[in-house]
């Protein structure tokens, strides 16, 4: 093989989250999270679903793990239910809780993946926010340190990557302040930087500890967050906030690398300040950059392309990054991001998540989900910038997590699939999405096999394969029985270009009607 097509050092895998995937909400000893409570009465949510059932996740673990080996997966993110560990938000944590997180770290690994933990996806005990308020309060902050430690003595043997919390901006902004999400305590922005600082404060408070400990010393911590690409990048300017990738990055990651937030967004917002010692705290608290990348734009905004209904070719994708949906499926903004954030923090990338979701008009059926033609032709067109990245930029990429393994529950809403893996969320009697009423049988979908195909060839894992150690807390696979994968013969054979039967504007109809009924994208 010449060295030009030598594989790159880079794990690669899956990404998704407990309250996403999980299901069991009342099962195991959990308590609730702020999401069932506020989701306990459907008519609150008439048109979205609820995260009760979600994918059955926790009830088939086993299977959905199983997926990762099959797929040739080398790295996995998964996010452990706070309210399943500590029910009350902080006291004694519950025994199953660990032990399900603990049989699946170790399923992971068996796997052949290196497992990345996030400790907080937005599903904060029901029992922090009656107490104190949950995020708003900087109560939260030794709450949160607290969780970690539980964390770190019951999985630190066996997990090296961690991720503290999740998107911040998510889940202070919308999770606050959006009536279709929860807690919805707030509308007010001064108790959104509040939120935002006291994660910040939270995330560094968990590092200092974890320093601190005797057995941290292969540990690496970060904080993931999501960033829009624009290119070029028009900096600061009073009106640029969400088409200014520096501006959110002096917002979202110049805390944990720098120790403050950057001088643009400060002068643009009353943000809260932190003190020297908490400068101090925050300064380096990241030891790797963690970013979840879904939007990449031009800031020209030129009026749509002709052709409208011409194949899903690489100038459509370019020119659908000009209009309003979400994500922008750009691949250059794969490529330009992360070296941004390299070229400013001069650290290894984790790309934490990184997708497509499927518009529903290509997706009335299960069938149709599983021959995901759209999703095959972005990561066709998003993938190999990911290996010229590494190769040609010099990135020091370590991982790239796409989002998500399976289909899942999108916090208001099962109408928009992520997955790679299928779940079957339709009624058979009705055909339409319903969560409660699917068989939830998994099929893997082209992508994934696209995906095995690609990554397999041109990566190999920078983490080798890491042995099982053995686990005090572990016995045996936690739950489900099923080890039964399902496989879609006809999307195996269908990892090459689509046929181009994706219809842009199709796509952008199906957005705005989602946006007009309030399902918005995180
Ligand atoms: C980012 C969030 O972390 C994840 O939970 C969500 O499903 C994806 N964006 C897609 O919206």
């Amino acid at each position: 093989m010449a060295a030009a097509d030598a594989p790159v050092k880079m794990a690669w895998g899956y990404g998704g989250s407990a309250m996403q995937m999980e299901g069991g909400w009342n099962q195991g000893g959990k308590g609730p999270s702020v999401f069932d409570v506020a989701y306990m009465d459907p008519a609150a949510h008439p048109t979205h679903g609820t995260p009760f059932r979600a994918a059955d996740h926790y009830n088939r673990v086993k299977e959905d793990l199983g997926y990762l080996g099959q797929l040739g997966a080398t790295a996995y993110r998964f996010s452990v239910s706070w309210p399943r560990i500590l029910p009350n938000c902080t006291g004694t944590p519950n025994p199953e809780g660990i032990k399900f997180y603990s049989d699946m770290i170790d399923e992971i690994r068996r796997q052949g993946a290196e497992p990345f933990l996030t400790m907080y996806h937005w599903d904060l005990p029901q029992s922090c926010q009656d107490q104190f308020n949950g995020w708003q309060s900087n109560q939260i902050i030794d709450a949160f340190a607290n969780y970690a430690n539980v964390l770190f003595d019951s999985f630190g043997d066996r997990v090296d990557y961690w991720l503290t919390l999740n998107e911040p901006r998510a889940n202070c902004d919308f999770c606050m302040k959006q009536p279709q999400f929860a807690p919805f305590t707030s509308t007010s922005e001064a108790v959104f930087y509040q939120c935002m600082h006291n994660s910040f404060l939270a995330h560094g408070t968990v590092v200092k500890n974890a320093r601190a400990r005797k057995d941290s010393a292969t540990w690496k911590i970060s904080l993931p967050s999501i960033t829009d690409w624009h290119d070029p990048d028009p900096g600061a300017t009073a009106t640029s906030y969400y088409a200014s990738t520096l501006l959110q990055v002096e917002w979202y990651f110049d805390p944990c690398f720098r120790g403050d937030y950057g001088p643009n967004i400060k002068k643009l917002f009353p943000l809260p300040t932190f003190t020297a010692a908490e400068q101090a705290m925050m300064k380096d608290s990241c030891d790797f950059i963690a970013v979840n990348m879904y939007n990449s734009n031009t800031n020209g905004m030129p009026a749509l392309p002709p052709g409208e209904n011409a194949p899903f070719t690489a100038q459509e994708v370019d020119d659908a990054t000009a209009r309003t949906y979400w994500p922008h499926p750009r691949p250059e903004g794969v490529r330009a991001l992360p070296k941004y954030l390299y070229d400013r923090f001069n650290k290894d990338v984790v790309i934490a998540e990184l997708g497509y979701h499927v518009p529903r008009s290509q997706e009335t059926t299960y069938a149709q989900s599983i021959q995901d033609d759209l999703r095959v032709e972005y990561w066709r067109l998003n993938a190999p910038n990911l290996i010229s990245l590494i190769k040609e930029d010099k990135v020091p990429v370590i991982a790239m997590l796409a989002w998500s393994l399976i289909d899942n529950y999108e916090f208001n809403s099962y109408e928009f699939r992520w997955g790679h893996i299928a779940v079957d969320y339709f009624d058979p009697v009705t055909g339409k999405v319903n969560t409660d009423k699917g068989s939830l049988k998994r099929t893997i979908k082209s992508s994934a096999f696209y995906m095995r195909d690609f990554f397999g060839n041109n990566t190999v894992s920078p983490f080798g394969t890491k042995q099982v150690k053995s686990s005090s807390t572990t016995t045996s696979a936690a739950t489900s029985a099923s080890t039964g994968v399902a496989v879609s013969t006809a999307a195996q054979a269908s990892t090459t270009k689509s046929s181009g039967a994706s219809n842009l504007v199709a796509h952008l109809v199906e957005t705005l009607s989602a946006m007009m009924a309030g399902i918005l994208f995180l």
